[in-house]
């Protein structure tokens, strides 16, 4: 096996009150004049505020983008950089969701490069550019550590993964305090988000002894904790370790590489505005089936991982009560389909070739254990319309 590369953010923080370190934080990183990136919804909810006031306190003068969009677009990143460019910003914090803290990313890769989001999608390797620090709202996509980010391009609708070590925060304040506001379907999409990248990372061409323990880790944490954390959102041990386990998600996919369900998902939020855990929760179960022949060593230790298989199971039977499994925890966690989200049939149908070509495009796919071609994306897309 080829030797594996690991990047990580330089700082980690992991824990209740982490993201009240971001002046000690700064000061380690000899930076001094933040520009803070976030969402309306935190700026009205008074998220933000809690972050700024202890550097007004400290004389660290901070400006802010509070206009964050889900998805963030090339507009929206644009907009942001603006922002940016009109002040003497040295650095970053990104405070939010994967929406937040991608807008970060994109903003301070196109402050030091310049050019247009669309050339830094992959294939392409993107550089270093202006630091990130990285606070998660949500316990979710990992962004906080991943050396990726998901912009869409406003004109075409598509959704362009760009990866890179310029895209690697470099410093992660994760706080699960900061989640316990988190509403029931918001914990659930997210969860499942964290929960495809671990299982995604495990199964992956590209997984390495590295990424696996943390994957198998974040796998546990999520299927033992989700329910609790969306049945009670006060229950802080239940929201420590999901967020433990999205980090940790994090770490493991952004090394190891996401595989197909990531792939089919992205398109479906381009196209239908899906939030991103949802649309990969309507694939979770069905790529999986289509899947585990291909891995069956791999998915059969996901499904002990997660409880819903034994050691007393051979690998044939836990792939199958893996699959069970899934389609249990999707239906428990309330996950429609396409249809019940309300994509009328026209549309769903009409975009499938669309969707498939994206798809195929991002690279996603030729990690997964099952190599799809274009016919086999456009059956799974078929095949999940009904959830
Ligand atoms: N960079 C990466 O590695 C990576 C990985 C996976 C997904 N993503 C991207 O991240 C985006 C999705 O991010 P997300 O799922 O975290 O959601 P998000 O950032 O889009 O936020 C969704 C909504 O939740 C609200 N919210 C955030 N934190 C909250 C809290 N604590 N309490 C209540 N409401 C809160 C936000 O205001 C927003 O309205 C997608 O664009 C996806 O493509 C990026
Ligand atoms: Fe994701």
């Amino acid at each position: 096996m080829q030797a594996a590369t690991i990047q990580l953010p330089r700082i980690l923080r992991i824990g209740a009150g982490a993201s009240q370190t971001l002046v000690a934080t700064l000061r380690e990183l000899a930076l001094a004049r933040p520009l803070l990136v976030t969402d309306p919804f935190l700026v009205q909810s008074g998220f933000s505020e809690r972050l700024l006031a202890p550097l007004e306190a400290a004389g660290i003068p901070c400006g802010m983008f509070g206009d964050c969009v889900p998805d963030p677009t090339t507009d929206s990143v644009a907009a942001c950089l603006e922002v940016l460019r009109a002040g003497d910003y040295d650095c970053l914090v990104a405070l939010g969701g994967g929406s937040s803290l991608d807008t970060a990313k994109g903003v301070s890769v196109l402050a030091v490069h310049g050019g247009e989001m669309r050339d830094y999608k992959v294939p392409a390797s993107v550089a270093s550019g202006l630091p990130v620090i990285a606070i998660p709202t949500t316990a979710g996509t990992g962004a906080e550590v991943t050396r990726a980010a998901v912009i869409t391009d406003t004109a075409s609708h598509e959704k362009m993964l760009c990866m890179g070590l310029g895209l690697v925060p470099v410093a992660a304040l994760v706080d699960f305090e900061l989640t316990l506001s988190m509403p029931p379907r918001l914990t659930a999409d997210t969860g499942l988000d964290s929960l495809c990248h671990a299982l995604e990372a495990y199964v992956s061409r590209k997984a390495n002894p590295f990424t696996d323990s943390i994957a198998l880790a974040a796998m546990q944490g999520i299927s033992q904790h989700i329910r609790t954390a969306c049945a009670e959102p006060g229950n802080r041990d239940a929201r420590e370790a999901m967020m433990l386990a999205a980090t940790q998600g994090g770490i493991a996919f952004a090394n190891a590489s996401v595989t197909l369900i990531h792939g089919m998902s992205r398109p479906i939020g381009a196209l239908f505005h899906v939030p991103h855990g949802l649309s990969n929760a309507m694939l979770l179960t069905e790529v999986t089936a289509w899947s585990v022949g291909h891995a069956p060593e791999r998915y059969a230790r996901c499904a002990r991982t997660m409880g819903m298989a034994t050691t007393a199971d051979s690998d044939t039977q836990a792939l199958d009560k893996l699959v069970a499994g899934l389609r249990q925890l999707t239906t428990d966690l309330e996950v429609p389909g396409p249809r019940a989200w309300g994509i009328a049939g026209d549309d769903w149908f009409g975009a499938i070739g669309t969707m498939a070509e994206q798809a195929l495009a991002s690279g996603s796919p030729g990690n997964n254990p099952r190599l799809p071609d274009r016919a086999d994306i456009e059956e799974l897309y078929q095949r999940v319309w009904e959830g």
